[in-house]
């Protein structure tokens, strides 16, 4: 089966920090790898290697099996690459539901030509994209807050709506940076069973996430990073029971 996403020799560095060093890595459709590793190991940074936010130095990134080389963000987003941002990055005086809207902007109906020519279809268009996000969000439970605006909601409602966003997009690669951080309750468990349902519906998932349960609960496989570097891959109970993780990790000696 063809992976969802393959990245082979993958090198980028900012002066002299390496922040990937060889990567080379597969996810498939259904699968959520997990990946872990200290602050500054170079986790975002694959992201935005992946997303197109940043340059490659040398190596090569494919997203079912065509090259992304040469993309700008805004095509990789429409070729399918869906993602979650470590600090959320809503805009605080739109309400929930125009958060969500926004983002497909670029995928669909919305030019100044249609909107010339064809103010019909744009209007069609427009409909179904609230539609569409009226139903992520009450898969989230926060239908209720679609007119609220984002500054009225919890810490947890946000990361939700973080989520429900890059669900906009039906792509199949999913990556979700720190989806957890500082979650908690409900928000908790409705993220956990999102993230399953989404890889159940056929998305290749790619997890950035320091609570260790988390990652135990949902990944197959996970790797471990610093430096840039993949220095373990596994299960989950194969690199918890890793000494490299242990003294790089856990031990502190890099977090
Ligand atoms: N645009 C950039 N310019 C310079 N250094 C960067 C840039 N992006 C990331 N870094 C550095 O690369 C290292 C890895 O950062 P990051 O990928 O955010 O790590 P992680 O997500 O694993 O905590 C850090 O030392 C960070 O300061
Ligand atoms: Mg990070």
């Amino acid at each position: 089966m063809q992976a969802v996403i393959q990245i082979k020799d993958l090198n980028k560095q900012f002066g002299g920090i390496v922040v990937a060093d060889q990567i080379g890595l597969e996810v498939h459709a259904g699968e959520i790898l997990g990946l872990i590793g200290p602050n500054g190991a170079g986790k975002t940074s694959l992201f935005n290697l992946i997303s197109g936010l940043y340059a490659i130095d040398s190596g090569s990134i494919f997203l079912n099996g065509k090259p992304l080389a040469g993309m700008s963000t805004v095509q990789r987003a429409r070729q399918g690459i869906a993602r979650t941002w470590q600090h959320m990055r809503l805009f605080p005086s739109m309400s929930v539901l125009e958060n969500l809207c926004v983002a497909t902007r670029h995928f669909g109906a919305e030019n100044i030509l249609n909107l010339i020519v064809r103010p019909l279809s744009l209007k069609q268009a427009q409909a179904s994209t609230e539609q569409k996000a009226m139903h992520t969000l009450e898969r989230m439970q926060l239908h209720g807050l679609a007119h609220s605006s984002i500054g009225d909601l919890t810490f947890g409602q946000q990361k939700l709506v973080g989520l429900a966003r890059a669900l906009m997009n039906d792509g199949n690669c999913l990556l979700l940076d720190e989806p957890m951080a500082g979650v908690e309750g409900a928000a908790y468990e409705t993220i956990k069973d999102i993230v399953r349902e989404e890889a159940l519906s056929g998305r290749a998932i790619c997890v950035v996430e320091h609570n260790i349960s988390f990652v135990k609960d949902l990944c197959s496989t996970a790797i471990f990073m610093a430096n840039g570097k993949i220095l373990e891959r596994g299960t989950v109970d194969d690199l918890l029971a890793s000494k490299t993780l242990e003294t790089l990790y856990f031990g502190g000696a890099a977090a």
